[in-house]
């Protein structure tokens, strides 16, 4: 037996007891002599004394110890002196007078310290993440992650749901990115595509019956990498039978819910119920369909303002088919002409094409330029439209109307971070839904799915297919936390006709649809219920509940944003002959000329 107790483990009550401990040196102090080591495993610190009086052999053998090397420690608990006792740590009442040491392993000097946070090179904790991995904002993150899975899938059972692992060599399942292929030894020339997400098979898993699936299912996507995207990474998989949009909404609005209330209890839910918001509604009001619902600080639409207004700017935007929106920032009317450039800099590099801005002076002293263009009643009106008052910034985006969402989204969450609005403490649930089935693809001058070719079009825009696609509204839904889309889903097609019709009107030919798609359209046509699902992101949502900055650190081994595995160093050639057995030759793109 390596250890009879955890670091985390020994009270005032075990005073007196002969315990063996075994974990890592997470610091360690020479006083006069007299040796004291904080012995770390994960469940704790537990501090180990040493003294020379007791035997000079063990004082001896200490001398070399340094942090991460791994113990063994026979001792006596005995409590501390009232002076050294240590109220933050649960056993910060005793401390272990050690009577035998054994040296287990021993540690090279570290790439950088285990014992307390410092900023180190992400690259640096990536290759070396078996060390990372032992800190205890990590560990936590670790613990946190298991703690959400393990919620989800006890509640899932306790509602019916059978867990069922869907193949990861399978066929192109495509959501919005490219496939990772896997080439064939034994088809020559054949791939199978590593699964974007598991969607196909969870709605033939409902044609078989299951009703009700859940699936912790990692999905692979080649996309462009984000702080919140991972090329790999793992969604909280679910379809159900026989259900309505709000039959599977409540039901994920209770899991996540009681989720919160069990594993973050700390935290405060906003809204309850959480709000449900069109998708335009969201749109105008926050300038993006996943908001951050934990502060105001709203979108003001001036577009029938601008028309005629005076300022040009306003004007041109609008008769080119634009927009003119507004925040008002409360409180930082104090801005200096300095802190409005640099804001006017972040929105050009937002795409902006300039940042208008009324400034209103905590006395009440009126700057702006483009006061001197509109008359009195204008400004007046312009004032109160944003609801102005002593104090306030207004700022102004003219723009297409995407650009003009897109930068005043990004200044809302930028500024509401410097007003300190966004409280981490806050966890803000909403819906989003009637989002419009299709998107129009300038690049590819066809409609693109907005959620993924298997998603329904609601009842009462299905005669709109034919005559006016981009007005069609999907069964579609995305849940939203503290400016995250954190789970995307849909009531789905059920019916093969249906199917080909929206595959073809993503530009999908008949013959291409079949090659990809056979499977699920012949399972259409034998029996299959009514269905509907959802896939809430994991990593993303453990993320938001650990506050980190980045979904990497709630995942134990990463790929770096580069999309590398830093640690083993994948990807990396081939062993030799296995490209041969695979029958694949590599062309090499041309190498980039020197400028
Ligand atoms: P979607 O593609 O919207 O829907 O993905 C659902 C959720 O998965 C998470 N997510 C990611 N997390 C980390 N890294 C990524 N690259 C990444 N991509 C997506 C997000 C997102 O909200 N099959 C559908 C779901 C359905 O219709 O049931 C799907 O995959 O949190
Ligand atoms: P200008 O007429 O270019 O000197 O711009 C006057 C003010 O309007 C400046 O504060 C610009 O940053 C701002 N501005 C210019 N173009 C836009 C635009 N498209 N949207 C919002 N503000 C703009």
């Amino acid at each position: 037996m390596y250890k009879t107790q955890t670091c985390g483990e020994l009270r005032i009550s075990d005073v007196g007891k002969t315990v063996i401990l075994a974990g890592w040196v997470h610091r360690y102090r020479d006083h006069g002599g007299v040796y004291f080591i904080d012995l770390r495993d994960r469940f704790g610190l537990t501090q180990v004394v040493i003294n020379p009086e007791l035997s000079q052999d063990l004082a001896n053998l200490v001398q070399d110890v340094r942090v991460e090397w791994v113990l063994q420690v026979t001792g006596e608990v005995k409590p501390r002196p009232a002076e050294a006792a240590n109220e933050n740590l649960v056993t910060g009442a005793i401390e272990v007078h050690a009577e035998k040491v054994t040296v287990l392993n021993t540690c090279k000097p570290l790439p950088f310290s285990i014992n307390k946070e410092e900023n180190t090179d992400e690259l640096i904790r990536l290759k070396y993440r078996f060390l990372d991995l032992r800190r205890e904002r990590l560990q936590q993150n670790l613990e946190l992650r298991h703690r959400v899975i393990k919620y989800m899938r006890d509640f899932l059972d306790d509602h019916g749901f059978l867990e069922i692992e869907t193949p990861i060599l399978f066929k192109t399942t495509p959501e919005g990115a490219r496939d990772y292929l896997v080439p064939s030894r034994i088809y020559p020339g054949q791939f199978y595509a590593l699964p974007q997400s598991p969607q196909q098979l969870k709605q033939l898993l409902q044609v078989a019956g299951v009703e009700r699936y859940f699936q912790i299912a990692r999905c692979f996507r080649d996309e462009d990498q984000r702080g919140d995207r991972q090329p790999e990474f793992t969604q909280l998989d679910m379809e159900m039978s026989f259900v309505e949009r709000d039959d599977v909404l409540d039901l994920v609005e209770e899991l996540f819910t009681t989720l919160c209330a069990k594993v973050v209890p700390e935290k405060e839910i906003v809204f309850k119920p959480w709000p449900k918001i069109t998708y335009q509604d969201a749109m105008d009001r926050f300038g993006k369909d996943a908001p951050d619902m934990r502060f105001g600080m709203e979108l003001v639409d001036l577009t029938d303002f601008a028309k005629g207004c005076g300022f040009s700017v306003f004007e041109n935007a609008v008769e080119s088919g634009g927009n003119v929106r507004a925040i008002n920032a409360k409180t930082l009317g104090s801005y200096t002409r300095k802190q409005l450039d640099e804001l006017t800099e972040q929105a050009k590099l937002w795409g902006a094409k300039g940042l208008a801005y009324v400034k209103i002076a905590p006395d009440g002293e009126e700057s702006s330029p483009f006061k001197k263009f509109l008359s009195a009643e204008k400004w007046d009106a312009l004032l109160r439209l944003l609801d102005a008052e002593k104090g306030d910034l207004l700022l102004f985006v003219a723009d297409k109307k995407a650009v003009v969402y897109d930068c005043l989204a990004r200044l809302r969450v930028l500024l509401g971070d410097r007003l300190g609005l966004r409280d981490p403490n806050k966890l803000a649930f909403c819906w989003i839904v009637d989002f419009p089935l299709f998107e129009w693809s300038e690049d590819e001058q066809r409609w693109d799915a907005t959620h993924h070719a298997f998603t329904r079009p609601v009842k009462a825009d299905m005669e709109l297919l034919d005559t006016d696609p981009g007005k069609v509204r999907g069964a579609q839904y995305d849940m939203v936390l503290n400016n995250y889309e954190v789970a995307s889903g849909s009531i789905r097609i059920h019916e093969r006709a249906l199917q080909e019709k929206v595959f073809s009107l993503i530009g999908l030919s008949p013959e291409i649809a079949r090659e990809r798609f056979h499977q699920i359209m012949d399972a259409f046509e034998y029996g299959a219920p009514p269905h509907g699902g959802i896939a809430p992101g994991i990593d993303r949502f453990v993320m938001i509940l650990a506050n980190e900055p980045n979904i990497r650190e709630v995942i134990a081994f990463p790929k770096s944003n580069a999309a590398r595995d830093v640690m083993s160093d994948a990807p990396s050639e081939p062993m030799p002959g296995q490209l041969e057995e695979l029958h694949l030759k590599v062309v090499l793109p041309e190498p980039k000329k020197q400028a």
